[in-house]
């Protein structure tokens, strides 16, 4: 293991220039203008992986973007590892609010990164945490230290509801079995605290129409008789929520799985500051649903936001005009046990009703997902927990994720494995936003535990023991790391010892 690590120093510039070679490829699948990127960014992933010792890579053709796949089985007895990632990003707009161009990656010093950030579209989601892996698997390679079976699959169309993903799976099932998928996409609570995701939101995605009279009219000849779409929109997007944040749909809440109140109080417990959160946000005041923290409400609550919402004039100075149409792009995250179609049904039948005489609505759905919960009892969870108390020097604390990542319910349906979330970005990273990056100490802590995982996964397979170090050296760190979070009663506890499993 010692050499692994070593190779991983000795490479550090190495590992990074490539990262930034692969950011430069401005693969966003959302905007066609971008398919050829795409494609570019698909040949330079499998060109990685086959250069990291990676065998039958392959360039699979989809109806969209590709789906790279490859293998490195080193005994067909040793247990195997999926990997998932997606080398698309999310457009880049608006471009305005960026420091640096959005495909021009630069390393700057920024707050919460000691050693800077990548800034950088998708340098965080997910081109930078999918490359630690390619990185990873070539330290193992080329030290000859490979302890199971490992097998890539990284796709091109997860930002765009990875459309064609289930298909590929159910028509690969073969070629993609596995013990347990491993996915680097989300994040940890901090580069002090690490944590492991435990459970994805769902997400119902739609977009809505509503529409006037046949044509723009002049907003004072007609305007006061004839309905004003943009106004009857903005009228029925604030009646679907009360002030308390509950969800004003029927039925809504019906399947939402209530969490125990000993869970609450154990998701309450991990490290939060709301004065931290609302001062780096710059709001003076957090506005969900009444009753639930703010770790509650983004995690184990259902929302509903409206992303995007446009008609008449948006342009330069004033037009009288009473417009013809509306829109919006409305999202709603689901926990469990709610069902994506069913949630979309319940709202297009809402919002329908909704609509007064003088206007005509249509609701179109979009690309939708399962929530996803992974369980901490299983070996992999231990395996992936261990190898994070051997890079950070804490036991990492399983936390829910707000965020949505489609195909963990897939996986587990269809291959019928477990998937391992095993993030290393943060919250503050600004992935989809303008000027995304991710810290370059987390790049290389990711490409550090990877490694761990798979040694400690096969080891706890075949039985074994595994000792981290001494009790007194992780009781010091804990303390170390309590004092300076003031985090006194949480749970920051650590293990030295794995007993036997
Ligand atoms: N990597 C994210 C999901 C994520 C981010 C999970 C942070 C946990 C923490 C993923 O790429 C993503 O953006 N997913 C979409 C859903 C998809 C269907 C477009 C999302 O969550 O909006
Ligand atoms: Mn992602
Ligand atoms: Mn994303």
């Amino acid at each position: 293991m010692g050499e692994i690590q070593n190779y991983i120093k000795k490479n550090r510039k190495k590992f990074l220039n490539e990262l930034l070679d692969l950011l430069r490829i401005p693969s966003v699948s959302a905007d066609p203008a971008f398919a050829g990127d795409v494609k570019k960014t698909a040949q330079s992933v499998a060109k990685s992986l086959k250069a990291a010792g990676c065998k039958n890579v392959i360039i699979n053709k989809t109806k969209g973007h590709p789906i790279v796949t490859g293998e490195l089985i080193v005994n067909k007895k040793l247990p195997t590892v999926l990997v998932y990632g997606h080398y698309d990003v999310q457009p880049a707009d608006p471009i305005e609010l960026w420091d640096n161009p959005p495909f021009e990656p630069v390393i700057k010093k920024v707050k919460g990164h000691k050693e800077g950030a990548i800034f950088a579209r998708g340098a965080c989601d997910d081109k930078g945490q999918m490359y630690m892996h390619v990185k990873a698997l070539e330290a193992m390679t080329k030290t000859k230290n490979v302890p199971c079976n490992i097998k890539f699959m990284i796709e091109g169309e997860e930002e765009v509801g990875s459309v064609n993903l289930e298909s590929f799976i159910r028509k690969n099932k073969k070629t993609l079995a596995c013990d347990v998928v491993l996915v680097s996409d989300t994040s940890i609570i901090s580069n002090e605290v690490p944590s492991i995701t435990t459970g994805l939101r769902g997400l119902s995605y739609v977009e809505v129409e509503v529409s006037g009279a046949n044509r723009d009219l002049h907003s004072g000849v007609y305007g006061g008789a004839v309905a004003n779409p943009l106004n009857v929109l903005a009228d029925m997007i604030s009646s679907l929520k009360g002030k308390n944040g509950k969800i004003r749909i029927p039925n809504f809440y019906d399947d939402v799985l209530e969490v125990s109140k000993k869970e609450r109080a154990a998701m309450n417990k991990a490290p939060f500051d709301i004065k931290e959160y609302k001062s780096e946000l710059k709001i003076n005041a957090t506005m969900g649903e009444k009753g639930y923290t703010v770790l509650e409400q983004t995690s184990i609550r259902p929302t509903l936001d409206v992303n995007g919402m446009w008609g008449g004039y948006i342009g330069e100075g004033a037009k009288t005009v009473l417009p013809a149409k509306a829109f919006a792009k409305i999202s709603m995250r689901l926990v469990p046990h709610q069902d994506p179609n069913k949630i979309t049904k319940l709202f297009s039948k809402h919002f329908n009703a909704l609509a007064p005489k003088g206007v005509r609505v249509k609701v179109t759905p979009h690309h939708g997902g399962e929530p996803a919960v992974t369980p901490t009892d299983t070996l992999e969870y231990k395996a992936a927990s261990l190898a994070m108390e051997k890079t950070y020097g804490l036991e990492p604390i399983p936390q829910r994720s707000g965020g949505s990542i489609p195909i963990v319910s897939l996986f587990e349906n269809i291959l019928k494995v477990k998937t391992v979330l095993l993030g290393f970005g943060l919250n503050t990273d600004d992935i989809h936003s303008p000027n995304e990056h991710f810290g370059v100490e987390n790049y290389f802590k990711g490409i550090s535990t990877i490694p761990y995982f798979y040694e400690y996964y096969a080891a706890l397979k075949s039985g074994k023991k595994i000792r981290l170090g001494s009790e007194k050296e992780t009781k010091s760190k804990t303390k170390k790391v309590q004092k300076k979070l003031n985090v006194a009663k949480s749970k920051l506890t650590t293990k030295p010892f794995v007993k036997k499993l």
